[in-house]
């Protein structure tokens, strides 16, 4: 019988995340998945509420963190991984094409000669495919591309964490629009999530819920099949990228996309200070639409 992990999930109000912890209910061995900085744009501040409940539960529950997964660089949140890091230890891992989006957003950004777009800021880079291990509990890293280039979705006993390819059912799937994007790369890599078997637990990145309903983040394959408004049984890859090409026509930039990047791409840490002692974030005049094809 395929593994049940214990997941729990943490929602993150001010950007619609939701970061998750796996436990290993044996080894009491976790992973923590895509957890979330805050970060208030009009003041710069930095805060870890958010992270702070991951490591509360983490603590209660008296669990060793192996792993702190990243699903892709995220362009609406900034990541807590490395902070997280230096409070339970644990793996910042991400997928082995993070280089492209590296190498794309430090040309951007025009980062310090010593950014190497090589993923050594990450302690682990995943090929598609590989197998790795939460305590006993076994997982897989599955490259699911389109969104960005780099994506990947961790699947978990009989869970996926699927990051931004599907969302929930009723809202659909994520936009194909930023630098490395594609529509039609995003429907092959949905394909292979939906071909999954149909018990499989689906758990989201993100939730942007319609008003009638509260955020949710967790569905099956059966239901994503059935129901998905982007990507049901009958839709064909035509119909969807015709649909995602002109829906993301219509999308604003994402307001936190510029300052979280240059701070994902390096695993979270922010940025060295400078010297008077404060750190800076950088904005880009100009150029970020540059980079969309
Ligand atoms: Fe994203």
């Amino acid at each position: 019988m395929t593994a049940r992990p214990s997941i729990q999930a943490f929602f993150d109000d001010a950007t619609g995340t939701v970061s998750y912890v796996i436990a290993d209910p044996a080894s009491r061995c976790a992973a923590v998945v895509d957890p979330v900085l805050d970060f208030d744009l009009k003041s710069g501040r930095t805060g870890t509420v958010q992270a702070q409940r991951l490591l509360e539960h983490l603590r209660e529950q008296d669990l060793t963190v192996q792993w702190i997964l990243e699903t892709h660089a995220h362009a609406d949140h900034l990541s807590a991984a490395h902070w997280l890091q230096q409070q339970v230890g644990g793996r910042i891992a991400i997928g082995e094409h993070i280089r492209e989006v590296q190498a794309t957003f430090r040309k951007l950004y025009n980062l310090e000669r010593g950014f190497l777009p090589d993923g050594s800021q990450f302690d682990h880079l995943f090929q598609d495919g590989e197998a790795f291990h939460i305590g006993e509990l076994k997982a897989q890293a599955l490259l699911v591309p389109g969104h960005t280039p780099a994506d990947m979705a961790y699947v978990v006993g009989d869970a996926v964490f699927v990051g931004d390819t599907l969302f929930m059912p009723d809202v659909g799937t994520a936009r194909a629009d930023f630098p490395g994007g594609d529509a039609r790369t995003l429907y092959a890599s949905v394909q292979r999530i939906l071909a999954m078997p149909p018990q499989t637990r689906v758990f989201v990145c993100h939730d942007y819920p319609p008003t009638q309903r509260a955020p949710a983040w967790e569905s099956t394959v059966a239901d994503q099949r059935a129901g998905n408004i982007h990507v049901r049984h009958g839709i064909s890859e035509q119909a969807f990228i015709a649909m995602r090409q002109t829906r993301d026509a219509t999308l604003d930039v994402p307001t936190l996309i510029l300052p979280s990047i240059q701070v994902n791409i390096r695993a979270g840490r922010l940025p060295a200070p400078e010297d008077n002692g404060v750190a800076y974030l950088r904005i880009p005049l100009n150029a970020l639409l540059a980079t969309h094809r």
